[in-house]
């Protein structure tokens, strides 16, 4: 299983229904949950949480949390329900997240963050991952950032994905911290060199999927979020991109038409028609009823035949 590419863990994004679509459009980039706090795995709904369709794979498990004993009890758990990889947050900068005292602040604690990969990687046979950034606020970019590598690496962890940018964890909003420390690829590359025993994957602006691939040539991965959100239907050119599979060309209708039987199931099942139509939004981007095939997704729940309005909307995305 390899992280050439990879689509971001984004909360309120990337939950079963978005990783099912996402697949219906590669075979083969790596998917993240969303971030669940450790103590939601033990304490929470655990079905409701962890379970996933088999498709999904390659798939990690985002963890978040700070105390090695609960996220390694989180971890085995997640193991058995048969995730590919523990992921642990060492990025999120949300106010609510560091009053918790986990996500990105834990970039100053590399000892703690050591101790719970050490611990999680006792518990499981999976790979353990670590999601951060390249720093928060006056951290040394350099230094400390090796510094925090080397002792998390030390104690596990061989694949470091990297935001390229630091978090400032006081006085902005875990938007404004995607957008305004200014990227530094420069420093991920270094990274890569730094360190060529661990496998390091970019995260953080990526645009679009010809372009991203040229960090292909200094690290061994790249992660794409928001850009993989808003325009799911490039993902169509990953296969063969970045795996060097045959090009299978697909349309959008294609894509909406195969979703057609899943949405069903689902409906069948209990499941509100919009909390996985929400995520086609974006599959309309750059077609010509964008707006109107928009609104049509939304107005799904309340009808007789949804199987009906899904083709109309399939044939109208052309
Ligand atoms: C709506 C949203 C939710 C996010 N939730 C998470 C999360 O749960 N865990 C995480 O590590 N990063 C989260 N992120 C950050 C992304 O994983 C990614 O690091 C960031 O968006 C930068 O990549 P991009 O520029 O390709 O979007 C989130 C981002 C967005 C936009």
């Amino acid at each position: 299983m390899s992280h050439r590419f990879c689509v971001a863990p984004m909360m309120d994004r990337t939950d079963r229904h978005e990783r099912f679509f996402l697949r219906s459009l590669s075979k083969k980039a790596y998917l993240y949950t969303e971030m669940i706090n450790a103590n939601a795995v033990l304490f929470g709904d655990q079905n409701e949480l962890l379970k996933f369709n088999e498709c999904e794979h390659p798939l990690a498990i985002q963890l978040g949390g700070n105390d090695p004993i609960k996220l390694s009890e989180a971890a085995t758990i997640s193991e058995s329900y048969g995730y590919d990889e523990i992921n642990l947050n060492i990025g999120c900068p949300s106010n609510k997240v560091q009053s918790g005292n986990f996500g990105a602040i834990l970039m100053n604690k590399p000892n703690l963050v050591a101790k719970c990969v050490k611990a999680i990687k006792n518990k499981v046979n999976i790979p353990v991952s670590v999601k951060c950034r390249i720093g928060v606020d006056d951290m040394d970019e350099e230094k400390d950032l090796n510094t925090f590598i080397k002792k998390v690496s030390d104690s596990g962890c061989k694949i470091f994905i990297v935001h390229a940018r630091k978090a400032w964890l006081k006085g902005l909003s875990p938007r404004e911290n995607r957008n305004i420390p200014p990227l530094n690829y420069e420093r991920v590359y270094k990274l890569k060199d730094e360190f060529p025993h661990l496998e390091i994957i970019i995260n953080g602006g990526l645009e679009n999927i010809e372009d991203s691939k040229n960090h292909l040539t200094k690290v061994d991965g790249v992660m794409m979020g928001r850009k993989a959100y808003e325009n799911p239907f490039q993902l169509t050119k990953v296969d063969h991109l970045f795996y060097g599979m045959p090009f299978l060309s697909k349309t959008r209708k294609e894509v909406l038409l195969r979703m057609i039987p899943y949405i069903i199931q689902q409906h069948k099942a209990g499941i509100k028609i919009n909390l996985i139509s929400r995520h086609f939004m974006g599959l309309t981007k750059g077609t010509r009823f964008a707006k109107q095939i928009r609104a049509n997704l939304t107005n799904l729940n309340a009808l007789k035949e949804p199987e009906k309005k899904l083709t109309q909307i399939a044939n109208q995305l052309g």
